[in-house]
């Protein structure tokens, strides 16, 4: 049987339904314009400047589109990965090595994912920055995702130990909440970068 959900989880459901209405409400326009900003922003950062090796992630759901970013990551010679979900460890990511001719597939959550091909996977220790997707982030970093804890699995070595990536969270304004609650395995983020603004920095 399943256990009943605490009020922390409900509250949790409640935030990611409100913020994902949210973010899927934003005109084709807007979703353009503010992925154009958040390219130039992250462009400008010293910390994406001195790093090769970018992980980030394809729009979904009216996520922010990193798409423009990539393109400019690639023009910079600049090597990109994307994330494709573990074919047995359950809940965690591999990094595959991305560009346009990337062979892609479609996975269970219909996410678009490069082919899993051992060749490509880049150990997440070698990756110098993750940009991550979120559904929602607070003035300290905390970050609510879709709920499968793929972020706080693949970030907490950086968490305990500040080994490995650096984590960048990227989304719109219009994700930005007052105070998340958080629970113990919730890896807060050092940087968070919108079209208009940049939060906290470690
Ligand atoms: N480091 C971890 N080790 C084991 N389980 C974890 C870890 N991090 C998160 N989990 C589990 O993952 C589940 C989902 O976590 P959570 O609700 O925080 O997801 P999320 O942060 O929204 O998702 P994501 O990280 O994919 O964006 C929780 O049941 C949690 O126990
Ligand atoms: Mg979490």
């Amino acid at each position: 049987m399943t256990p009943p959900a605490s009020s922390s989880q409900l509250l949790r459901q409640q935030l990611r339904q409100q913020v994902r209405y949210a973010r899927q409400q934003l005109s084709p326009q807007q979703q353009q314009h503010a992925a154009q900003q958040l390219s130039l922003r992250l462009q400008a950062l010293p910390l994406i400047q001195h790093s090769q090796h970018i992980a980030i992630y394809l729009a979904n759901d009216g996520e922010i589109d990193p798409q423009p970013f990539i393109e400019w990551l690639w023009l910079q010679g600049k090597s990109v990965y994307l994330p494709v979900l573990h074919p047995f460890s359950k809940g965690h990511l591999l990094f595959l090595h991305y560009d346009a001719t990337t062979p892609m597939t479609t996975n269970r959550y219909h996410i678009r994912e490069p082919k899993l091909d051992v060749r490509r996977v880049k150990p997440i220790a070698e990756l110098d920055i993750i940009c991550t997707p979120l559904v929602a982030f607070d003035g300290t970093g905390q970050r609510l995702g879709m709920g499968g804890g793929y972020y706080d699995r693949t970030l907490s070595q950086w968490h305990q130990h500040r080994q490995g990536p650096y984590p960048i969270g990227i989304g719109h304004d219009c994700q930005y909440l007052s105070q998340l609650p958080n629970e113990k395995w919730d890896v807060p983020l050092p940087l968070v970068i919108t079209p208009n603004h940049q939060f906290i920095e470690a």
